[in-house]
C-alpha cells in the first residue's frame, strides 16, 4: 500500500466519526462489551493501543464485533506492524516516525497514520506521501494554536491531533480546516472499563459523535 492510499484510508476513517478512542485495555474479556458501548455511542473507529499484554487480544476480539473499525496504536516497531496486522487490525496508529516502521507498514498494506508533531517531521512525512498524520503530543507540543499555525504553510495535510484532548477542548481543534478527527481516551476511562459501566462508556461516546467539526 502506497503512503497515498494510506492517508486516503485514514481519511475516510477519520470521516466516520470526530473522536476515535484511544483505548487501554488489560483486559482481553472486556473487549467486546467495551467496543460495544463505543459503537453503540456512535464512534465505530476504535484505536487499541499496543501498551498492554492483552492488546492484541483485544484487537482480535474486537475485530469480530458488527461495526467496529479497529486499529492498533502504539505501533514502534516493525514487529508491532506485523503483529497487529495478525491480529486483525485495520488501520495503525503511531507517535512518530521512522523509515522502518514506515516500510513496515507500506509493506503490510496497513492504512497508517504516522505521529509528527513539528513543521519539519510533517514535511517528511508528506514528502514521502503522507498527508494524513497525528499530531503528537497535542496539548504538549502547542495544541490548536500551533496546528493553525502549522496549517498556513502546510494547508494540504490533514491532522488527528492526540494528547491531552478531551471534552473541553476537542472541539477547538474540530473546528480548524486541517483537523477531520481528533483522538483521546477521555471516551474510554479505566474506571467504567473496569466498573463494567457500558452505560457510562456509552454517553461518552455519544457526547463525542455529536462534536461539531
Ligand atoms: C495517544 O496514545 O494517542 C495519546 O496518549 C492519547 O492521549 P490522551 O490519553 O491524553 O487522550
Amino acid at each position: 500500500m502506497t503512503p497515498q492510499q494510506a492517508s486516503r484510508k485514514i481519511r475516510d476513517l477519520c470521516a466516520l466519526a470526530p473522536v476515535i478512542p484511544v483505548l487501554v485495555v488489560r483486559d482481553a474479556g472486556r473487549a467486546r462489551p467495551l467496543a460495544e458501548a463505543l459503537i453503540a455511542g456512535g464512534l465505530p473507529v476504535l484505536e487499541v493501543t499496543l501498551r498492554t499484554p492483552a492488546a492484541l487480544d483485544a484487537i482480535a476480539e474486537m475485530a469480530r464485533v458488527e461495526g467496529a473499525i479497529v486499529g492498533a496504536g502504539t505501533l514502534i516497531a516493525p514487529s508491532d506492524v506485523a503483529a497487529a496486522a495478525a491480529a486483525g487490525a485495520r488501520f495503525g496508529v503511531s507517535p512518530g516516525s521512522s523509515d522502518a516502521l514506515l516500510a513496515a507498514a507500506e509493506g503490510a498494506g496497513l492504512p497508517l497514520l504516522p505521529g509528527a508533531a513539528t513543521a519539519t517531521e510533517a514535511m517528511r512525512l508528506l514528502e514521502r506521501g503522507y498527508d494524513m498524520q497525528k499530531f503528537f503530543p497535542a496539548e504538549a507540543a502547542g495544541g490548536v494554536a500551533a496546528l493553525r499555525a502549522i496549517g498556513g504553510p502546510l494547508p494540504r495535510i490533514g491532522f488527528c491531533p492526540t494528547g491531552g484532548i478531551g471534552p473541553d477542548n476537542a472541539v477547538d481543534y474540530l473546528s480548524l480546516p486541517n483537523v477531520p478527527c481528533v483522538g483521546g481516551s477521555w471516551v474510554a476511562p479505566s474506571a467504567p472499563i473496569e466498573a463494567g459501566d457500558w452505560g457510562a462508556i456509552e454517553a461518552l461516546a455519544r457526547a463525542g459523535a455529536l462534536m461539531r467539526r
